[in-house]
């Protein structure tokens, strides 16, 4: 027993969700062979943050109630029966002392004593569901292999039901829950301090701060799942507050609900400052080390930096999203603080701190160590958000064999794949997927081109300015992720093709105009223009993924990188093409991506 810790409740509830198969309390159809575990009647989940997929805290459901295990006499046997408990191979490890922060609710099992091959938790030695003198701050944790047992059913592995996007810092957000496998957001009527309450203490942070309504944290897309939710504060979960099933025509979402909710104080913010830049949000990156020695600060090198690393170090510095990762900053004032002191750091751009990346040890490499060379960033309350309208991809597919002689221009620009170049010019055709892009808006800043106009680049062909050397893929790939045809790279020109009601035009690509995508408006690249296509005359039959990336070297500052992928089920049989289950990247529940690979073009209901 350890001292009881004075936060009963833990900041770490950022990314709580994956592994969620159903909200509602029954377990969605599963697919594929069971395979039964052991546990009849228990439920069991990963949680915590940060963690990948495949770790963090060992949660268990019993009796309707969520808990904990404590670490004592926790070994790696008993992390292997709780993995394949969670529907992983084995483990590979585990943790103590609250590793991925400290649960809530009850500590469901103490001194759990397991020999490594039981089929169930259930039969490991334990003090007795419920007895334990420990506290949170001892919570065991699993790191598993990422590996799923075969046709493990996920019907008792599930996970909370609520996600918090788009927000500028930890625990702020849009709320967005999960129903039938898919994520939809809250509509702000009724919406209020008591509801967001509920929505923060189910995410592990405890109270609300504040309950925001009218889209104030970005506008979601997809379904709206709930209305007028009305909540006592006290319920476990939103789906256990009264409320409303809405159709569309009830609520939209320049009305989805937002939650700030209240942190502790880590102190993340002071191991990292800025310094050298024009205003306080922007400057180089520097760092505190301690290891042997006293606490020193000292610089990042500014090799492979980017956005993803600067949008961990402008959300620990508490100044929001990065807009910019600079690799170089010779042009800001030299400090005297010159020494490098980290190097090869590697984000995902979900961490809440620059010590949770990956990076090189004690051993510094970096190529050119000067301070101008070292890292630097720009942060900004707000960002741009593109997501792509997936369901207008699926509505617009369809295949065109466009002769030879109407692809001069294409072929300049390079939008055809490669065995065009051996083909008997002007005669035969190429086989074209054809289908519409429509990117929005839905951040909170306009989405600007990195570079300035004056380099951008004319394109006589088609008579218009690129702004932007990439800024989508197009990409036919085999179920097991091989690239087999790609559409063309070079960039768009980025315009407002139009907007929502109230909003008005401001970009457009007509004579050398301004280019960029505003708040709320839309870019239409139509399934009928040039370029806008796969060239598939090279793809076998079979069943593929469509993929579609905006963005895809995070060239812009964004808020959220995780809607930027599209994804399309795609059975070609040599003469049609079916393209059906289209989805923005982060819009289904872990399970059901699992289910959209294991089987993709399995059912089809789209003939072109
Ligand atoms: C539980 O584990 C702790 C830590 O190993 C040990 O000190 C304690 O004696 C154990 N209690 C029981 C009842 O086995
Ligand atoms: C909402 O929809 C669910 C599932 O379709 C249904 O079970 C429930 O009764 C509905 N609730 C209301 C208030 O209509
Ligand atoms: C470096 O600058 C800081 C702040 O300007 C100052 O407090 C410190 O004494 C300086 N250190 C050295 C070694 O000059
Ligand atoms: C992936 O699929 C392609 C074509 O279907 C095949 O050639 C390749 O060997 C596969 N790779 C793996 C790692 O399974």
């Amino acid at each position: 027993m350890r001292p009881v810790s004075v936060w009963q409740w833990s900041p770490w509830g950022l990314l709580l969700c994956l592994l969620c198969s159903s909200c509602l309390g029954s377990p969605s159809p599963s697919t594929g062979p069971e395979k039964k575990a052991g546990s009849q009647g228990l439920r069991f989940r990963l949680a915590g943050f940060p963690r990948k997929p495949y770790e963090g805290r060992v949660e268990i459901q019993r009796a309707g109630e969520w808990g904990t295990i404590c670490d004592d006499d926790f070994t790696l046997q008993a992390a292997h029966v709780l993995c394949r408990e969670l529907g992983f191979t084995e483990a590979t490890g585990w943790t103590h002392s609250a590793k991925y922060g400290p649960g809530t609710g009850r500590i469901w099992l103490d001194n759990l004593s397991c020999s490594g091959t039981e089929q169930s938790v259930t039969e490991c030695a334990s003090r007795g569901w419920g007895n334990s003198d420990c506290t949170h701050d001892e919570d065991a944790g699993v790191i598993c292999k990422d590996q799923r047992l075969p046709g493990f059913s996920d019907s008792n592995v599930i996970e909370a039901c609520v996600r918090l996007k788009g927000g500028a810092h930890p625990g702020e957000g849009r709320v967005e829950v999960l129903k039938a496998s898919t994520w939809g957001t809250v509509c702000d009527r009724k919406w209020d301090l008591h509801a967001a309450s509920v929505v923060c203490r189910e995410l592990g942070f405890g109270s609300a701060r504040e309950a925001l309504s009218g889209a104030r944290m970005g506008q979601g897309m997809g379904a709206i799942h709930l209305s007028e939710v009305r909540c006592s504060g006290q319920e476990l979960s939103l789906w256990k507050c009264p409320h409303k099933n809405i159709t569309a025509e009830d609520c939209s979402h320049s009305q989805d609900a937002g939650v700030r909710c209240n942190l502790p104080y880590t102190g993340a913010e002071t191991r990292i400052r800025l310094s050298g830049g024009r205003s306080q949000h922007e400057g180089r990156v520097e760092v505190q080390i301690g290891g042997p020695g006293p606490l020193r600060w000292g610089l990042i090198c500014g090799d492979d930096w980017g956005t993803l690393e600067a949008m961990v170090a402008c959300r620990q510095l508490g100044l929001g999203y990065a807009n910019h990762g600079l690799q170089e900053t010779w042009y800001w004032d030299s400090g005297n603080i010159t020494e490098v002191v980290m190097s090869g750091v590697r984000c995902t751009g979900t961490e809440l701190s620059l010590d949770q990346c990956a990076h090189h040890g004690t051993h510094i490499t970096c190529k050119r160590t000067e301070t101008r060379f070292t890292a630097g960033v720009i942060c900004s309350e707000t960002a741009s958000d593109l997501l792509l309208h997936s369901a207008l991809v699926q509505e617009t597919a369809y295949i065109e064999d466009r002769p030879l002689h109407m692809l001069y221009c294409a072929a300049e620009e390079n939008c055809l794949a490669s065995s065009a170049r051996s083909a008997n010019w002007p005669y035969g055709h190429r086989r074209l997927l054809r289908f519409s892009s429509q990117i929005h808006n839905l951040g909170r800043a306009d989405f600007r081109p990195k570079a300035g106009r004056h380099s951008w680049v004319w394109h006589e062909c088609h008579g218009h300015y690129h702004s932007m050397d990439i800024f989508t893929h197009y990409d036919i790939l085999t179920p097991n992720g091989t690239k087999v045809a790609e559409g063309h790279k070079a960039s768009f020109c980025l315009e407002d093709t139009e907007c929502q009601e109230d909003v008005s035009k401001r970009y457009e690509c007509a004579n050398f105009g301004e280019q960029g995508i505003t708040v709320g408006c839309w870019d239409l690249y139509r399934h009928d223009i040039d370029c806008q296509w796969i060239d598939i005359t090279d793809v076998k039959p079979g069943n593929y993924i469509l993929q579609v990336v905006i963005n895809p070297n995070f060239e812009v500052a964004e808020s959220d990188f995780t809607n930027n992928a599209m994804k399309c089920n795609c059975k070609y049989d040599g003469h049609r093409i079916w393209v059906h289950n289209c989805h923005i990247g982060d819009a289904f529940s872990e399970e059901a991506n699992r289910r959209f690979e294991r089987y993709p073009g399995q059912t089809s209901n789209q003939i072109i």
